[in-house]
Order: C-alpha cells, then structure tokens, then sequence
C-alpha cells in the first residue's frame, strides 16, 4: 500500500481480532513515528509498547474513552519532553505518523487522547516513566474487526485558494 492510500483509507478502529502483532511490525510502526517533522529537529519523544494483557487492561481502565485497549494487541504511548518548546505538536505528528504506517501494515488503530486528561499521571506511573515527560497520545493496535467509515467535510468545502 503506498503513502497516498494509507492516508486517505486509514481510519480509527476500536474493535480487533485476538491475534498478536510480530515484534518487527510495533518496531516499525514506532521507527515511522520516530522520523516525523520535528521543530528544530529536537526528537523530543519517547514511545513505550505495551502488549502486556494486564497492564492493557490497567490503562484502559483508567481513560475515560479508550475502554477498547483491553482488547488491543497493543498501545503504544507517546511522550514528549516537557522543557521542549514544541513537544505537543512533535509528539501529534509521530502519533499521525504511527496511524498511518498501522494502516499501511493492514492494521487498524485509534489515537486514544492523552495530553491534559486526568489519567495522564497514572498512565505515567503504570509505565514507569520519569517526571519531565508528558503524555501526548495513546495508540490502540490490533487486526482490525471492524472497518468503519466515518464522513468527511468534502474537499470543496475546506479548500481556500489564494484567500479563505
Ligand atoms: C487528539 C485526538 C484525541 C482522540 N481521542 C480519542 C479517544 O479518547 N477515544 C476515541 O475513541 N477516539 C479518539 N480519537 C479518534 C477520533 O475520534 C477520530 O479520529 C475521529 O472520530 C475521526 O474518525 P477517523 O479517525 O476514523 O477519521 C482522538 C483523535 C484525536 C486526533
């Protein structure tokens, strides 16, 4: 599949088939992340894979909107170091990069929000993750179970040329 398909089919899935996804795959999907744009190329990221059922079952427990992680295969955290100016916008751009090489691994994923929820913190502890580091997304993984199509603003509608 290449970029351009990735992109325009990905969509989130919160519903997976119970089936393990190999160790290469969830280290590719974290070295797409990993080469996202970066302001002044800081990389100020760090990306924790979790496949562990119970500490799956620990972090969905405690998001408000993620209860499908229990069922994931696996999530990747994301988190960026507080003392970078652009540490939010960097680690969004990892987060799209990681959804769209999942799609383009046949996988189906959902950005689960983790910057200034009231979980941060305890997702923090779970993983053992030291104190200057935020949370900036949550990714559930899995083969997906369901294929949903959500609809989107046209492109008429949000194109502007030359002035809004
Ligand atoms: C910053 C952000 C936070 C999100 N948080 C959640 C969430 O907590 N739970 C969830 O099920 N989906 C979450 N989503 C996924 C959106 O609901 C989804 O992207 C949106 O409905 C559009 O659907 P699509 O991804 O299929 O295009 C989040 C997406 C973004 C960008």
């Amino acid at each position: 599949m290449d970029a351009l398909q990735a992109i325009k089919e990905r969509r989130s899935v919160r519903k997976y088939l119970d089936r393990e996804i190999p160790k290469k795959i969830l280290e590719d999907l974290v070295d797409c992340g990993r080469l996202a744009a970066t302001a002044r190329n800081a990389q100020p990221w760090e990306f924790v894979v979790v496949t562990d059922k119970q500490k799956l079952k620990q972090i969905s427990d405690i998001t408000s909107h993620g209860k499908f992680i229990a069922n994931s295969a696996a999530c990747i955290a994301v988190f960026g170091k507080k003392d970078a100016t652009y540490f939010l916008e960097d680690g969004s751009a990892a987060t799209q990069n990681i959804l769209v090489a999942s799609k383009a691994h046949n996988l189906g994923s959902c950005w689960v929000a983790g910057y200034g929820k009231d979980y941060a913190e305890d997702i923090k502890k779970i993983l053992s993750v030291p104190e200057e580091y935020t949370l900036v997304s949550l990714i559930s993984l899995g083969y997906p179970a369901e294929y949903p199509s959500k609809s989107k603003r046209s492109l008429e509608e949000v194109l502007h040329w030359e002035q809004f």
